[in-house]
């Protein structure tokens, strides 16, 4: 659970969701990628141009979560973490050369990152995160492991290039929105 939700921060909790949450997850996240009748957003259309870097980045495929089966679990998830519910629930997938620039995520009041599927240090994908105002001298990496939960709230963060030769890298993007 987070101490001070007021504060601006990263936080990473590497076992936010226990081994029965994320099959459930991993196994309802290969029946949406197995099945082509499966619609999907996408980050050139639904995301401001810098976080695409202008289209640079490869595409992430974007899914709506709020109706699905599995929102109870990330609904437990983000109540563990920070006490309430997300406002939206995302699947992401992060297609081969996809990666997100550095930013900050400041008009969403925080987010957490929920990792489905475990990475290798040579997989690319690493999540980056540091404090702009040292010039970027103190940078800090993790490297996504199924279950983990990445909380940010107004932080810099980014996604390093997911590598062609390994599968998409899956996650759920919760985003808090206070109204
Ligand atoms: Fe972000």
């Amino acid at each position: 659970m987070i101490e001070d939700l007021d504060k601006d921060q990263v936080y990473i909790e590497e076992q936010l969701l226990n081994p029965a949450q994320i099959g459930v997850i991993q196994e309802r996240f290969n029946e949406i990628l197995g099945n082509k009748n499966s619609e999907f957003a996408n980050s050139y259309t639904s995301w401001d141009t810098e976080i695409t870097d202008n289209y640079r980045a490869g595409i992430v495929l974007l899914k709506n979560l709020d109706n699905d089966a599995v929102r109870p679990v990330i609904k437990d998830a983000c109540e563990r973490m920070t006490g309430k519910d997300c406002t939206k629930a995302i699947l992401s997938v992060f297609t081969a050369g996809s990666y997100i620039p550095w930013h900050d995520d400041k008009k969403f009041d925080a987010a957490i990152t929920i990792h489905v599927d475990d990475y290798d240090w040579q997989d690319g994908g690493m999540f980056l995160y540091t404090d702009p105002s040292d010039n970027f001298s103190g940078i800090r990496g993790y490297i996504p492991r199924a279950g983990a939960g990445v909380y940010v709230k107004n932080a810099w963060h980014m996604v390093t290039p997911v590598l062609p030769t390994r599968p998409p890298r899956l996650t759920v993007q919760c985003w808090f929105i206070e109204d």
